[in-house]
């Protein structure tokens, strides 16, 4: 099928590693011009030349996107780079958060300005070029986490919350312009993270390797109708189908793509 992606220019928040960098790469697959987002040079340029090495067209925006300089920054060469941004995915983000008892009041500020806001700065800088171009998308990586919230993740929980929520205003915000604005919420995805994860839960549960660990979380607390871990480029087919022209009418919607994780309707 074709997307009807070719020649569209997207910033892929977050791409210099995990998720982010798999939906680069999906794109740039599909003709998307990607940009390449991250604090770390190296990792970012990482992405780029992998990107470029496939035949894709690739430049890389650096900058921290929890404050205001670094993420007017970051939109200003994002849209330098190709002449301006159609597709707009906010995915950079950490779950770095100690839950209802060892987080304060400072850091579950912190980490909405890391999560949400960086988005909003994005949101913000980059859809009124869309709005005269009377098109555009822009597409949050929300998670699980918000149906189905984690104690020990009530901050990151609750900042997945507002994304999808955001999301929903903004596509009423934007009616009739040609913008559509959605969330896609992964489930445990197997990302250099998550193994990290089940490495270390190997060595504290007495557990041979990496996979043994992984089965036992399948089997257990993460277990699922589908009974395996999300694949990074399972997202990005899902990026690449919402952010398509062939997506126009996906709008305002949390698509969840978990393996039936979240025991819900919807
Ligand atoms: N992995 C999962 O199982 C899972 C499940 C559900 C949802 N998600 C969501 O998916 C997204 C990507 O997750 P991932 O696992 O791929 O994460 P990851 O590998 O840790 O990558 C995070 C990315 O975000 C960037 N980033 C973090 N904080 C930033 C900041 N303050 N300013 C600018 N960039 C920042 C990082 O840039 P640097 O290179 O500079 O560090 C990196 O590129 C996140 O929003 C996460 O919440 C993940």
């Amino acid at each position: 099928m074709d997307l009807q992606l070719q020649g569209k220019r997207a910033l892929i928040t977050g791409s210099s590693s995990g998720i982010g960098r798999a939906i680069a790469l999906g794109l740039a697959r599909e003709g998307v011009a990607v940009v390449i987002h991250g604090r770390d040079i190296e990792r970012a340029r990482a992405t780029a030349d992998a990107v470029l090495a496939a035949g894709g067209a690739a430049a890389v925006a650096l900058g921290d996107l929890s404050n205001d300089s670094g993420g007017a920054r970051v939109a200003t060469d994002a849209a330098a780079a190709f002449g301006a941004i159609d597709i707009l995915v906010n995915n950079s983000g950490t779950a770095q958060d100690a839950g209802w008892s060892g987080s304060t009041p400072g850091e579950w500020l912190a980490l909405y300005d890391t999560n949400v806001v960086s988005a909003v700065r994005l949101i913000q800088a980059l859809t009124p070029r869309m709005r005269k171009n009377s098109w555009g998308r822009v597409i949050q990586i929300g998670s699980a986490a918000n149906p189905n919230p984690l104690p020990a993740k009530a901050a990151y929980s609750a900042t997945k919350a507002a994304l999808a929520n955001l999301t929903v205003s903004l596509a009423k915000e934007l009616a009739g312009t040609g913008i559509t604005v959605n969330t896609i919420s992964p489930g445990v995805t197997s990302t250099d993270a998550f193994r990290e994860f089940a490495r270390t839960f190997a060595s504290s549960h007495g557990l041979q390797d990496i996979e043994a660990a992984t089965r036992t979380l399948i089997d257990g607390p993460l277990a699922s109708p589908s009974a395996r871990l999300v694949e990074p480029n399972e997202i990005a087919a899902l990026v690449a189908i919402v952010a398509s022209p062939l997506g126009a009418s996906i709008n305002g919607a949390n698509l969840r793509i978990d393996g039936g994780f979240t025991p819900t309707v919807n």
